[in-house]
């Protein structure tokens, strides 16, 4: 059971939350307290959920680095910055062009270093941070369709990592959630692509013999971000139904 206030008054910044799991995160953090920026480039869904949680909205193309950083610093000191945008192409690795890595390179792991970039001054000045970001199973296990996608989720736990000793001195955390298959319009969208056969073996890949739903990657990443994992740093949290346990 959560507790209901345990985010009261913190300031939060979602990236990716007009949809899937960034909309369960903002969701779960304004239901604890937290007042919650929606960001997306869907600035229509993004203000529809804004609406229904009383948080506001900005719309942001995350892959721009320069117009990221802007957002952020104009959305003030922030408690909480959680990185959840992502986007996947499924492609053989010999299949896919120089434009395809920047562009998943871009949003899978520039924009993370560009929040983080414009956030992190203001929090160490305040002595006070929480950052999560979520990654893919697939940065640890690699992809097979996905190399560039696992490359840059790897990428986004070493990153992680490193801010976390950083910055750990400063009363800041920083974690990973690593999400296996969730049910969410990404998903929806690779087996509109793959059909039933993907969605078996998606499913055959967990422990627990099912998809996972978006409110159960927001559960942990309300975890991560409240004051009771102030002694929680570095790490990275498999939920994905026990596909990459042991990795
Ligand atoms: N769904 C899964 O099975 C799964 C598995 C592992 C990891 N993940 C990760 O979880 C995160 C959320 O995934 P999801 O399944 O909810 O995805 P989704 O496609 O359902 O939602 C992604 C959201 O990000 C927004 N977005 C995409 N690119 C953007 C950009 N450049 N600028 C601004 N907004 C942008 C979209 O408009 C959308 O609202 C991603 O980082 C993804 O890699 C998802």
């Amino acid at each position: 059971m959560s507790a209901p206030s345990r985010l009261t008054g913190r300031r939060a910044f979602v990236t990716g939350a007009a949809s899937g799991i960034g909309a369960a995160i903002a969701r779960r953090l304004s239901s604890e307290g937290a007042r919650v920026i929606v960001a997306d480039r869907d600035l229509p869904g993004a203000l529809a959920l804004a609406g229904q949680i009383g948080a506001s909205a900005i719309e942001l193309d995350l892959a721009d680095i320069e117009a990221t950083q802007r957002a952020v610093r104009e959305a003030g000191t922030l408690d909480i910055l959680v990185n959840n945008v992502g986007v996947d192409q499924h492609a053989f690795f010999t299949k896919t062009t120089i434009a395809q890595w920047h562009q998943l390179i871009a949003a899978n792991l520039e924009s993370v270093l560009a929040t983080t970039h414009a956030a992190l001054p203001a929090m160490q000045s305040a002595r006070y941070g929480r950052i999560v970001n979520i990654a893919s199973e697939a940065g640890r296990m690699g992809s097979r369709g996905g190399a560039v996608y696992a490359a840059a989720k790897g990428g986004v736990i070493a990153f992680t990592r490193s801010i976390a000793r950083e910055n750990g001195p400063y009363g800041i955390t920083a974690n990973v959630v690593a999400p296996g298959p969730v049910d969410t319009p990404m998903l929806r969208n690779a087996l509109a692509a793959g059909g039933a056969k993907l969605l078996e073996a998606m499913i055959a890949s967990t422990l627990v013999g099912r998809l996972g739903q978006p409110e159960e990657v927001a559960a942990a990443v309300a975890f991560f971000a409240a004051q009771e994992a102030a002694f929680v740093t570095g790490e990275t949290l498999g939920v994905s139904g026990g596909m990459g346990c042991g990795a």
